[in-house]
């Protein structure tokens, strides 16, 4: 069964790219997947500095985080767009996880694994133009980054009482998402 790890680039409470990748989270579930949830709030660190690393090494939620994301087979992250770009929240992560380790391999904690984007914003592009740039940082550091994406619209309107997606159109490509992520998480993880 292909374990993914399911976490948003924010931290706000009420982060709609939170709501989606919970909701998508259940689909990927129904999908046949694991998956556990994160919230990059729980793994608090510095903007990296090379000073800093060099007298302090790694934060320890670095450490943290990267024994979790070693024990997953893929991602499914959903970015918010800044600027029509990554947010710094995750980038920052990915930069202090991207470091090498002593007694591991180069990226291990992304050479190999698979990941399904997802964006949501306010906007009417769904912050998309943001994923371009998630896309190639991922994929420059080994990740199999799968061509399907969602980009969700109008986000603050999208989620019904309970938290699925309210929009059938919405909800049906959030779930075969989930299902190509699942798959190809599951062959390359094999
Ligand atoms: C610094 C900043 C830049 C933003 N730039 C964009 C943008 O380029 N495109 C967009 O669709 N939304 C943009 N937004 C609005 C975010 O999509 C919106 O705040 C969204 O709710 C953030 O995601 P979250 O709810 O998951 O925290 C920006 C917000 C901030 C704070």
């Amino acid at each position: 069964m292909a374990k993914i790890l399911a976490f948003a680039g924010s931290a706000r409470a009420h982060s709609v790219n939170k709501k989606l990748v919970h909701a998508v989270a259940g689909l990927v579930r129904d999908a046949g997947g694991e998956v556990t949830e994160i919230d990059l709030r729980d793994f608090p660190m510095p903007l990296y500095d090379g000073d800093l690393e060099e007298a302090e090494g790694a934060p320890e939620s670095a450490d943290r985080l990267y024994a979790i994301m070693k024990a997953h087979d893929g991602f499914l992250i959903a970015c918010p767009e800044y600027n029509s770009s990554i947010t710094p929240l995750l980038k920052n992560t990915i930069d202090w996880l991207s470091r090498p380790r002593e007694g591991e391999p180069r990226l291990g904690a992304f050479a190999g694994k698979t990941a399904a984007l997802m964006a949501a914003s306010p906007g009417g592009l769904g912050g998309l133009r943001g994923l371009v740039h998630v896309r190639a940082i991922l994929g420059n550091i080994g990740v199999h980054v799968i061509p399907e994406q969602l980009a969700l619209g109008t986000a603050h309107k999208a989620f019904a009482e309970d938290g699925t997606l309210s929009d059938n159109s919405g909800a049906q490509r959030a779930a075969d998402l989930a299902s190509c992520l699942v798959r190809t998480a599951g062959k390359l993880g094999e």
